[in-house]
């Protein structure tokens, strides 16, 4: 199987997972990124099974827009059973690295929301040890070379996603070469230097299921 196929694999398997767990009056928060695009138009098939869906960017709101879902504002929402998303890395504790589209902010922020979060990914994402792709933090534009220095002491090295602005206006640093052995503890330290916005350590609120595509089937973990 492909890569896309694998893809559309999990992304069949969440949309089943919706159809069979979720009330026909339900939000669904819904991540951004190529394997939760596969969400998205797998979700556009059983369209009036749910209420509507929160995006988690502009580029996710478009695309469930254009398949006729209607998109709440998460201001409006106060109870939303299931968030589903992809991930850049995720490992058997189901610690992620997320960013690698720039949504993160907005992704942490629908997912707290959240019952339960559930992670979408090809193989290739599943890693035994976080780190390996660059972290993203997303970094109010005038703090930029303070954030950068203290990434620095983290033992990073912080490159600036060039030509790059989140939907909130904001730059990104990867920071790449980190160790990551206490993910929890690290994402809590990131998110303490004056003017990061929020990184793409997603381990204090980890998902609580992954949906891994393999060529022997989708695995679930939990
Ligand atoms: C976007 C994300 C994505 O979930 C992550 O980058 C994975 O994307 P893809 O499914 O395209 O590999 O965090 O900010």
């Amino acid at each position: 199987m492909t890569q896309d196929e694998l893809k559309q694999a999990v992304a069949r398997a969440a949309a089943d997972y919706v159809a069979s767990r979720v009330a026909e009056d339900a939000i669904i928060g819904v991540g951004t990124g190529s394997t939760a695009n596969c969400f998205i138009d797998a979700l556009a098939a059983m369209k009036g099974r749910f209420r509507g869906a929160v995006a988690s960017s502009e580029a996710t709101a478009a695309r469930l827009k254009g398949h006729g879902i209607p998109v709440l504002d998460l201001n409006d929402v106060s109870t939303m059973p299931v968030y589903v998303d992809g991930a850049d890395e995720v490992t058997p504790k189901l610690h992620m690295i997320k960013g690698g589209g720039g949504a993160l902010t907005r992704e942490k922020i629908v997912a707290a929301v959240a019952e339960t979060f559930i992670c979408i990914a090809d193989g290739s994402k599943l890693v035994q040890a976080l780190g390996k792709f660059p972290l993203p933090v997303e970094v109010i534009p005038m703090a930029r070379a303070q954030v950068a220095r203290e990434l620095a002491k983290l033992g990073g090295t912080p490159k600036l996603r060039e030509g790059f602005l989140t939907d909130n206006g904001n730059i990104i640093l990867d920071v790449h070469g980190l160790s990551i052995a206490d993910p929890v503890d690290l994402e809590s330290r990131i998110n303490q230097v004056v003017g990061v916005v929020t990184n793409g350590l997603f381990a204090r609120r980890g998902a609580d299921i992954l949906l891994l595509g393999t060529p022997e089937g989708v695995k679930t973990l939990s």
